[in-house]
């Protein structure tokens, strides 16, 4: 059992195999937070909690006599309000008389083997990992309400996930205004921060500062998990590199609204609050009623943040993302987005699947448009059924020809939206989200959906069923195009409307659910405008997210390096687009394109027919190249390989595969220099004692990485040490955007 109560001393000791936690419970029914850390054998560190009248710091009643035990500023296990703790409370509660005070003491625990699903909601599954639970019912007696705090030890992948469950155990109303995941305290805490924010086109860039004495807040109001800030948060010692240092990892399985914050207190704790935000919630609790939260994954280690970002990645490659998928080869696809945009009739597919199908696609999607009245992005959405004009022969005729070609065949839908100008809002105008009062705020030209209410999750389950059901559809691309605002239910009681940003995430799930059990072989790849709901909830369904709508590969190696630090390659579309690129104008050859591409999930975003017979070689060459590195790339170990200094001039990155028997190096030159700097990396996670051979090489067009040092050539081997220790150096890299690939294979 990785769970163990010692009774007398009241701790609780979770523990995985690189690393511990402890939960006391004190004299005084209070569970504090006490380690979370490397092992330490189970020693009781409740040692560190200092006992020191500050001013200022209240006491319990109970307590009054012992000045130095303060809520204040014990390190505790789940925040409270009101009751003598002055930093970020994890649940905002008003009780039935108008009172904010919620004051939690320990009840009982129950530890069991295995863990339970969460109803509703998207967690990490146990599978065939040895998991233990425990729940840890804390209470306030005075209210009647009983908060149950879960925590399931995945041992062996060395990770921890915490939720909680609240219960109104009385006869009055409770009302939830905040309802956190976790809480923790990290005493003695110097520590960085590290989080992911962006824009659209520009997702989850990397930020690292220290932690002052203030309250930091990543979050998202969007109703979904946003382009913005992603709910992952890094802390990490102020020297933690990828290789060393001591880093907490805190995702949230959860999709819509959310909030991490951070408070570093007077005595230089660090408190760590996440879960849904609080910013327009309110979930009435009535008697015997419960509230589930989502659940956070919580990641500890001492080995730097490589070690933190391969925790993360097994955890979701294998016990979040959906099994079917898992060991399945995906396809590589070929999207005509970018290739026609809203511009295509049934000829120009059938085309464009025929010259895909000749340079090695195995997957082609059809995007926005085959459906209502879409001619632009402007109407039709809502109306799941067949645009005949366009397509004549229905979805059936094209998703027969292609599979004729060899094929596979996916279709894009945006299900949780709607356009003014469609059927759908014609007929049902309040199956929208808006203030009945005022004019809605409109994103894209259109509205979202209410997913809090059934029958509207009914009617896009039965349409887009009717649509999988014509044809051989083996691939939805689940898109998501605005922000929420106006939440606004016309089918909920005026006490019920601070519960519909959550309610509409639970109708998102429910469907997402639904198709999924109807349909387990068709894999969802999730998206929102790109990577706007990149997130461990959205990978319950979908092993794979578009991460952005800019497809331009020099700002696809910070998107792509931000989203590695949580989430694994095989989650991130990545596709090979045209050049000039259309977000940004920039030109790059298009090998270089491929090699960033082949770290995520690879396809094409073009028109194939526009291409030259050159490229066209190229291509399938590529897709050879990437089949067959396809198991070294999904599923072997990720390395960032370049410091923040290097990156000015070039950026590389590796894999290992789990036997050490081959690794793919990755190098592309971001900014060419005369008399340049030559790019030089320590390879990672290599056999020290073999000897590794080069049996392939791949240079961009024009690229030279030969003149001192002719590193790059096949056959030319060196020993893992001297990769490792020694280094590896390219060679000077000259041209547009060179990149260079190479394969070690051990001897
Ligand atoms: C979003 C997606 C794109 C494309 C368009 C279609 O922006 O991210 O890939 O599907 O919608 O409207």
């Amino acid at each position: 059992m990785s769970i163990r109560f010692d009774e007398n001393n009241r701790i609780f000791y979770l523990n995985t195999v690189n690393s511990e936690y402890q939960i006391k419970i004190d004299e005084y029914g209070v569970a504090l937070h006490t380690y979370y850390g490397k092992p330490v054998g189970n020693t009781d560190m409740s040692y560190l909690i200092t006992e020191m009248d500050r001013g200022f710091s209240g006491n319990l009643y109970e307590a009054r006599d012992r000045r130095g035990v303060s809520p204040d500023t014990l390190p505790t296990e789940y925040s409270t309000y009101g009751a003598g703790d002055f930093r970020l409370s994890a649940a905002g509660i008003i009780a039935d008389n108008g009172s904010r005070t919620y004051d939690l003491r320990y009840v009982s625990h129950d530890i069991k083997s295995g863990k339970e699903a969460l109803k509703g909601l998207p967690y990490v599954r146990a599978e065939k990992d040895k998991v233990d639970t425990l729940e840890l019912k804390l209470e306030d007696k005075i209210i009647g309400l009983e908060v149950t705090l879960i925590y399931n030890v995945f041992e062996e992948k060395d990770v921890i996930t915490r939720s909680a469950r609240f219960a109104n155990k009385s006869e009055k109303t409770i009302t939830l205004t905040k309802a956190a995941s976790m809480s923790i305290d990290i005493q003695y805490a110097d520590l960085d921060i590290i989080e992911f924010h962006g824009r659209h086109a520009m997702e989850r860039q990397t930020e690292r500062r220290e932690l002052g004495h203030d309250i930091h807040v990543i979050s998202s109001k969007r109703g979904t998990s946003s382009h913005h800030h992603n709910p992952f948060v890094i802390l990490c010692d102020h020297n933690a590199d990828e290789d060393n240092g001591l880093c907490y990892g805190f995702m949230l399985v959860y999709s819509g609204n959310h909030a991490e914050e951070i408070e570093k207190d007077q005595a230089g704790s660090v408190r760590v609050v996440s879960g849904i935000s609080g910013d327009g919630f309110a979930w009435k609790l009535g008697q015997d009623e419960d509230f589930q939260t989502p659940e956070v994954i919580l990641a500890c280690t001492e080995n730097g943040l490589n070690e933190l970002s391969y925790l993360y990645h097994r955890i979701i490659r294998e016990n979040v993302c959906p099994a079917e998928f898992r060991d399945m080869k995906r396809p590589v696809l070929i999207n005509n987005w970018e290739g026609t945009y809203f511009d295509f009739d049934e000829e120009k597919i059938m085309g464009i699947a025929k010259s895909a199908s000749e340079i090695g696609c195995e997957m082609l999607v059809l995007d926005d448009g085959w459906f209502g009245v879409r001619n632009d992005d402007n109407s039709g959405l809502g109306d799941w059924f067949v645009n005949i004009d366009k397509l004549p022969g229905g979805i059936k005729k094209i998703a027969d020809y292609t599979n004729s070609l060899g094929m596979k065949f996916g279709l894009w839908f945006e299900p949780e939206m709607v356009n003014e100008d469609s059927d759908l809002y014609r007929n049902h105008p309040d199956w929208a989200l808006k203030d009945p009062d005022r004019k809605p705020v409109m994103g894209r030209n259109q509205l979202v959906l209410d997913m809090s209410r059934k029958e509207v999750v009914d009617y896009l389950f039965d349409s887009i069923s009717k649509i999988l059901d014509s044809a051989n559809i083996e691939y939805v691309k689940w898109d998501f195009n605005r922000s929420l605002s106006n939440i606004y239910s016309f089918a909920a009681d005026t006490e019920k409307q601070g519960e519909i940003a959550h309610r509409f995430m639970l109708g998102t799930y429910d469907l997402m659910q639904r198709l999924r059990e109807r349909y387990p072989k068709i894999m969802i790849e999730g998206c929102s405008g790109g990577g706007g709901r990149f997130d461990a909830g959205i990978l319950f369904y979908s092993p794979q997210i578009w991460c952005s709508d800019n497809s331009d590969a020099i700002n696809r190696l910070k998107i792509q390096k931000g989203t590695s630090y949580g989430y694994p390659v095989s989650s991130m579309g990545a596709h090979v687009s045209a050049s000039p690129n259309h977000q940004n104008g920039r030109v790059v050859p298009i090998e270089t394109r491929a090699i960033v591409a082949m770290s995520g999930t690879f396809g094409y975003e073009l028109d194939p027919r526009k291409l030259s017979e050159e490229d066209k070689a190229t291509i399938k060459k590529q897709i050879e190249e990437f089949n067959r590195f396809y198991t070294l790339i999904q599923k072997g170990r990720y390395y960032r390989l370049t410091t923040d200094r290097q990156e000015g001039y070039y950026v590389a990155w590796q894999f290992v595969s789990e036997d050490k028997s081959e690794a793919l190096l990755n190098v592309v030159a971001t900014d060419v220099q005369g008399n340049p700097e030559i790019p030089f990396v320590r390879l990672k996670g290599l056999d020290a004692e073999a000897e590794y051979e080069i049996d392939y090489v791949k240079l961009s067009t024009g690229t030279t990485a030969e003149g001192g040092t002719n590193n790059s050539k096949t056959g030319k081997s060196f020993s893992g040490s001297a990769l490792m220790h020694g280094g590896y150096a390219t060679g000077p890299m000259f041209g547009v955007y060179p990149a260079l690939q190479i394969h070690f294979k051990r001897k």
